[in-house]
């Protein structure tokens, strides 16, 4: 969250959401996580709202020229252009930070101007950047289309063989992109051994965190310097809006961050950060739910003579499994994917014989959600690339939903009849 950032500097201490007015120790310090998202960097208005206020506002106005040249100065730390910060994104960044344990968070427009504002902002010509392989397809073409016109450099390996990793990282490595669980595979990462390998090397790793969620994997604690986010995902939760977070220390916010966003301007809408703060409050129950559903559903698909292959991080038969209970909270998380026997033929049959899951490339949602990476997500990457990690033409990723798992599993069970 960037300096001009704190609309309540002259309230009094009942106005910031924590209810106190005395000067003993804060008690928000030892917040569990469920408190901070529902009350984490709360800033009330004089009106005293109970629910965070919508500062739809593009301007502020200044009460003198003075104070206008302090703030851009520096000197005073009150709201300039909401294109550099605004006080409802100030209250969705201070939640996601201090969720985080992060020194700074920054909120943009999407997950992949995060990701792309992440890369960008410390990279040159010249720089080399090492990426896991399992990405997200728009991250792909990031790492392989826009940074080569720039003179940066990206090796890609498998991401989950740490002497891929040692042999790929350089002197001029500036910094590492992963996802764990990546998608659509599932893949886990190991992140503090391969930010251990990057910081012998100077390097940065930054970890796209979409798949575990905040609550499941915190990998700034376990050694990543830099985590991003599609807040469009399980943080909005209701398929309502875009947007994204980074979070980061505070050098690399004042080093590179802010400066990139406040002047390429990826802001994300005060309206769309107001529905993630929201989103934020009820993360914890909606997370715990999802999980549960998806290892339901994962127990009952792996036994059936339709798929061929279930990847669930939560079952032991996954490659995974036992660093993902380490790293994710004991959880298997809130997605699954299955292959089908019968390639894209049973797939397609899979999905026209569904009548409550919707078919979409979106995840993260309330509702279930099912995808045909190889056709939609990944179709971009070629089958040559897709064989290599593992998305198979019968592959369907699976982000399980709020619905009764009951009303799920019948579901699922009309599409593999149709198989
Ligand atoms: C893992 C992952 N990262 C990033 C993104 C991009 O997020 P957004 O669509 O909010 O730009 C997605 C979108 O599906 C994703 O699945």
């Amino acid at each position: 969250m960037p300096k001009q950032t704190d609309p309540t500097k002259d309230h009094d201490k009942a106005r910031d959401g924590s209810g106190r007015t005395d000067s003993a120790p804060d008690p928000r310090q030892s917040w569990a996580a469920a408190t901070r998202l529902v009350r984490g960097g709360t800033r009330r208005s004089q009106f005293g709202e109970t629910s965070e206020a919508l500062f739809m506002t593009s301007g502020f106005a200044y009460d003198s020229p003075e104070q206008a040249e302090a703030r851009f100065l520096g000197e005073d730390d009150g709201f300039i252009y909401s294109r550099f910060s605004n006080p409802t994104v100030a209250m969705f960044e201070e939640r996601m930070a201090q969720l985080e344990g992060a020194e700074a968070a920054r909120a943009t427009a999407s997950g992949m101007a995060a990701i792309h504002a992440a890369l960008l902002c410390q990279l040159k010509a010249g720089d080399h950047v090492v990426a896991a392989r399992a990405l997200f397809g728009s991250s792909r073409y990031i790492l392989n289309e826009i940074l080569p016109r720039f003179g940066v450099e990206t090796t890609l390996i498998d991401g989950c063989d740490l002497d891929q990793w040692r042999a790929a990282i350089r002197e001029n490595t500036v910094c590492a992109l992963i996802e764990t669980p990546s998608n659509p595979m599932l893949d886990i990462l190991d992140i503090a051994a391969i930010a251990d390998l990057l910081h012998v090397a100077g390097a940065r790793l930054i970890v796209d965190n979409v798949f575990a969620t905040p609550l499941l994997q915190r990998p700034l604690a376990l050694g990543a310097d830099i985590v991003v986010y599609s807040a469009t995902k399980h943080i909005d939760g209701q398929g309502r809006s875009l947007g994204g977070v980074v979070l980061c220390d505070r050098q690399f916010h004042d080093d590179y961050l802010n400066a990139w966003l406040r002047h390429t301007g990826p802001s994300i809408s005060p309206f769309n950060a107001w529905l993630m703060l929201k989103g934020l409050e009820t993360l914890t129950i909606r997370i715990r739910a999802h999980c549960d559903h998806a290892a339901r559903l994962a127990s009952f698909l792996k036994d059936r003579d339709e798929v061929a292959q279930l990847r669930y991080p939560g079952l032991p038969g996954h490659p995974g499994h036992e660093l993902a209970m380490r790293q994710m909270n004991g959880c298997g998380g809130p997605m699954l994917a299955f292959a089908l026997k019968g390639g894209k033929e049973a797939a397609f049959r899979f999905l026209n014989a569904l009548e409550m899951i919707d078919i979409s490339n979106n995840l993260g949602d309330a509702k279930t959600l099912i995808t045909h990476p190889a056709t939609t997500t990944h179709q971009s990457l070629g089958a040559e690339e897709r064989a290599a990690l593992g998305i198979g033409d019968g592959l369907l990723r699976l982000s399980v939903g709020l619905e009764d798992p009951a009303d799920i599993e019948a579901d699922l069970i009309r599409g593999l009849q149709a198989v």
